[in-house]
């Protein structure tokens, strides 16, 4: 008879990370977040056995619908986008039992949501503990929240948390004013902003890389390094997503958020400890010492640029006017390129050069630390030809990993020097399969660990860094153009080429 080995070490990790009994509100349940990202996460966690056997999702949206149909519309979108497959049926079957639906077509649906979280809670024992997850678009979230307070779906007993999808605000204003709305019903550690990025496992990597090591930490300051390159490339399109993007650009979807966490875990301080405090108290620090990019820098500093016409992998690809549902005039930019700098004892003077675009050449994120050269030219001119600076570069997708770039002798007569890299490639070195994003932050999220959540003052500190961007570029024109599938306008080169340095190509 098959018998079933545990490991305890492996047991023990998993129990410590499971959940408390609770209920995951979803709203927006049957949009294509909840489908392509939320349940396939929630799915991946039972299969890992990280939910407690007490847990429950009810999902709440507009149009009425049984819970079977919801179940049988979860179960496709979990089959096709789960990141294990083939759907475990029994795992699967198992966990749909608990999954309910709420239609909220109107303010008085809410008691009925009400209703249905009690009796879950009776049920199942989830003992009010209730997670609330907002995946609706943006502009439906004050009145949910308003909701969630006036009906009491908070529950007498047990926990209630928040968790609020980006774009929190669309500026600095709007982001205060719905925290204000937030705080209203939900204190501040009851409030998880999420940000996918910081749930990737190689982004969780720089803290460990930085704060585990002994090595990296005396060199990683201004005296070492001579700028820092941040590159998050999309050869995607706007897609289907053109009501959303339109009103948002490159600025408010990628850098206000996902290319500022970056910048902010490679520039900040060691924490004190590895705690949602520690860590953020260190970021904001940061975000707050970035330089502002007055006006008057804007021609140096900030670039944006719209995709045209082009071939992405040798398809050809509409430009993006040409995208469904674009205006013909749009002006909204889907590439941004900008020289940051961190006004601090470690980083004066060090440039970060950040760019992010949709229909570049390729899906690459990375992060390139560029070195100072060695400081006394030992070998001539000649015999150096082929190096090149030291980088550190830390791939954080597609091809996760971490190589450095060094100097090493050409094994020929005479000395010769050509650049070569030293690899580590997380798929060769663990052989599992990185959880997704949702998976680590809907997990935390039920463990109430907001490490890898912003706070409040960082989301303020972002929209107070990009704010004036924008605001400069409403009143500047249509952005420049560059092909589909090149690295963007040619005004981003000149924003490196000034300095003398260049692009990495990634
Ligand atoms: C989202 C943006 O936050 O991040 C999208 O809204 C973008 O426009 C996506 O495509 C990129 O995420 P990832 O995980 O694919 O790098």
């Amino acid at each position: 008879m098959a018998t079933t080995v545990v490991n305890p070490l492996r047991e023990g990790l998993r129990l410590a990370r499971t959940p408390e009994p609770s209920t995951i509100v979803i709203f927006g349940g049957s949009g294509d977040l909840a489908q392509r990202k939320l349940l396939p996460a929630l799915y991946n966690l039972a299969l890992q056995r990280l939910l407690p056997a007490a847990f429950a999702v009810v999902g709440a949206a507009r149009q009425p619908m049984t819970d079977d149909r919801f179940r049988a519309e979860l179960r496709d979108a979990v089959a096709r986008h789960s990141r294990t497959k083939p759907l475990n049926e029994e795992v699967w079957k198992s966990f749909a039992e608990h999954i309910h639906f709420v239609a909220t077509p109107n303010d008085a649906a809410y008691d009925d949501l009400r209703r249905r979280l009690d009796d879950v809670d009776r049920e199942l024992g989830t003992h009010a503990n209730r997670l609330f997850y907002l995946a609706t678009p943006p502009p439906a979230y004050a009145a949910i929240i308003e909701a969630i307070g006036a009906h009491g779906l908070r529950g007498e007993t047990g926990w209630a948390r928040v968790v609020v999808e980006k774009p929190f605000g669309r500026d600095l204003a709007t982001a205060m004013k719905l925290t204000e709305i937030v705080h209203s019903v939900f204190r501040e550690d009851e409030v998880f902003r999420i940000d996918h990025y910081l749930g990737k496992e190689t982004v969780q990597n720089i803290l460990v890389l930085r704060f585990a090591n002994g090595i990296f930490e005396p060199v990683w300051n201004r005296q070492y390094v001579d700028h820092v390159q941040i590159t998050v490339a999309e050869s995607l399109g706007v897609e289907e997503r053109a009501g959303y993007y339109e009103q948002a650009g490159a600025m408010r979807d990628i850098v206000q958020n996902h290319l500022l966490q970056l910048l902010a875990l490679v520039a900040m301080e060691p924490p004190a400890a590895f705690d949602d405090r520690a860590v953020r108290d260190e970021k904001v620090k940061v975000l707050r010492a970035l330089r502002p990019i007055r006006r008057e820098e804007m021609a140096e500093r900030a670039v944006r640029g719209q995709y045209d016409a082009g071939f992405i992998e040798g398809t050809r690809v509409v430009g993006y006017r040409q995208e469904p549902d674009v205006a013909r005039t749009s002006s909204t930019e889907t590439f941004v390129a900008l020289k940051c700098f961190v006004d601090n004892w470690r980083w004066e003077g060090t440039p970060f050069y950040v760019r992010t675009g949709k229909r570049l050449p390729k899906r690459s994120t990375e992060i390139a630390i560029q070195f100072r050269i060695a400081p006394h030219r030992v070998f001539s001119r000649e015999a150096s030809a082929g190096l090149e600076p030291n980088a550190l570069v830390l791939r954080i997708q597609p091809d996760e990993g971490i190589s450095l770039k060094f100097g090493a002798k050409v094994p020929v007569q005479g000395i010769r020097i050509r650049s070569v890299n030293m690899d580590f490639v997380y798929g060769a070195s663990f052989m599992v399969d990185a959880p997704d994003a949702y998976e680590t932050l809907i997990l935390d999220a039920l463990r109430g660990d907001a490490t890898l959540f912003t706070r409040r003052d960082e989301v303020e500190q972002q929209w107070t860094f990009v704010d004036p961007i924008i605001d400069a570029w409403s009143n500047a024109g249509a952005p420049p153009r560059y092909e589909a599938g090149s690295w963007g306008p040619a005004e981003a080169d000149r924003i490196v080429e000034r300095d003398g340095r260049e692009w990495r190509k990634p």
